[in-house]
């Protein structure tokens, strides 16, 4: 048993999504990472990073841990680093939001921010990666965990997949992830060869994301989705993988709060819509799981916000968005 705040990270609620799609044709379930103590799946990973290190020898007391991310990974290590009492600096770039820069102050991270993208490719990433690089040099006895490369990362994620199959009783019949590091993806994809289930692994990207091959383009919903294609990444993780756009990912969040009272993050939207392009082509009564990232608290100025969304992609997309929720009636079961 782990102590204090980090006996709570994982063994996260898997729930029936029923009101998604009516009538329901398949058999759809949601593993709620959200319910991680700082609020999403990177939580596992953070803890499993700075664990294993920790046993390896790699961080031993005073060691200054040092990572580059603007999102739910650098937050995760925060929390574990403070319970630790190790010094984290946390690179991250001018993208951030105020909220998750103030997040990552309150657990006591120095914030070590880059300016200017990389000249080369216009992408905040490689510099964010010098910068990592430079900091390291200058501090003796510091540590990067690398999440793009390390594979503590996805071995925290089989812990993901074995809680689905514990919950479930058996293997579903498909799982489908968000890729942005990849560690969810391979962490699944591992337990699903190693037990030898038959599981089906769909990876679900970022229009604009780079993983699966497609061209670079601009993207603003965080979480999923790289400029650069990950280390993790290898072609045999996932059978198919579904590419979807930010309005996308704001439809398949506004739906999931509509239909199932659930507010989950811009990643989760994304897995919505994804299972709406796919159901079809998926025998009746399949059981898949949506592994939702994180919560949706942290997109009440963005996804959960109207002005932002007229503002960002316009008038008709807004005017869709209220149809579409407005064409999905709840049950009452009151
Ligand atoms: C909200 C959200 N969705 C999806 C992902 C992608 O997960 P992974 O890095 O395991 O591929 C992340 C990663 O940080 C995330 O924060």
């Amino acid at each position: 048993m782990r102590a204090g705040i980090l006996a709570t990270v994982g063994h996260t609620p898997l729930i029936p999504l029923e009101r998604l799609h009516t009538p329901p044709r398949l058999r759809v379930y949601a593993k709620l990472e959200g319910f991680n103590p700082c609020g999403s799946i990177k939580d596992r990973t953070a803890l499993n990073l700075i664990e294993s290190a920790i046993a390896a020898g790699q961080i031993r007391p005073g060691t200054t841990v040092i990572e580059s991310s603007s999102g739910n990974l650098g937050i995760a290590l925060a929390q574990v680093c403070r319970f630790l009492g190790l010094p984290f600096i946390c690179v991250v770039d001018p993208k951030i939001t105020t909220q998750n820069l103030r997040l990552l102050m309150t657990y006591g991270a120095q914030v070590e921010r880059v300016e200017n993208p990389d000249p080369v490719t216009g992408e905040y990433l490689p510099a964010r990666i010098q910068r990592v690089h430079a900091l390291r040099e200058a501090i003796p006895n510091s540590y990067w965990p690398d999440q793009y490369s390390n594979l503590n990362n996805p071995a925290a994620q089989r812990q993901t997949m074995q809680e689905i199959v514990e919950a479930l009783g058996d293997p579903p019949d498909a799982v489908l992830c968000t890729t942005g590091s990849c560690g969810t993806l391979r962490g699944c994809a591992g337990y699903v060869r190693d037990s030898g289930c038959k599981t089906e692994i769909i990876a679900v990207d970022a229009v604009g994301s780079v993983i699966f091959g497609l061209p670079p383009g601009k993207r603003l919903i965080p979480g999923h989705g790289a400029a650069v294609r990950p280390a993790l990444y290898s072609a045999d993780l996932a059978t198919r993988c579904v590419h979807v756009t930010d309005l996308e990912c704001v439809r398949g969040c506004r739906r999931l709060l509509h239909s199932e009272a659930l507010l989950a993050g811009g990643s989760s939207g994304a897995l919505v819509t994804a299972l709406e392009r796919i159901r079809n082509e998926l025998p009746s009564g399949t059981r898949c799981v949506l592994v939702l990232p994180d919560r949706g608290d942290r997109y009440l100025d963005t996804i959960f916000n109207d002005d932002w969304i007229e503002k960002t992609f316009g008038a008709a997309a807004l005017a869709q968005i209220a149809a579409l929720t407005a064409s999905h009636e709840t049950p009452c079961n009151a």
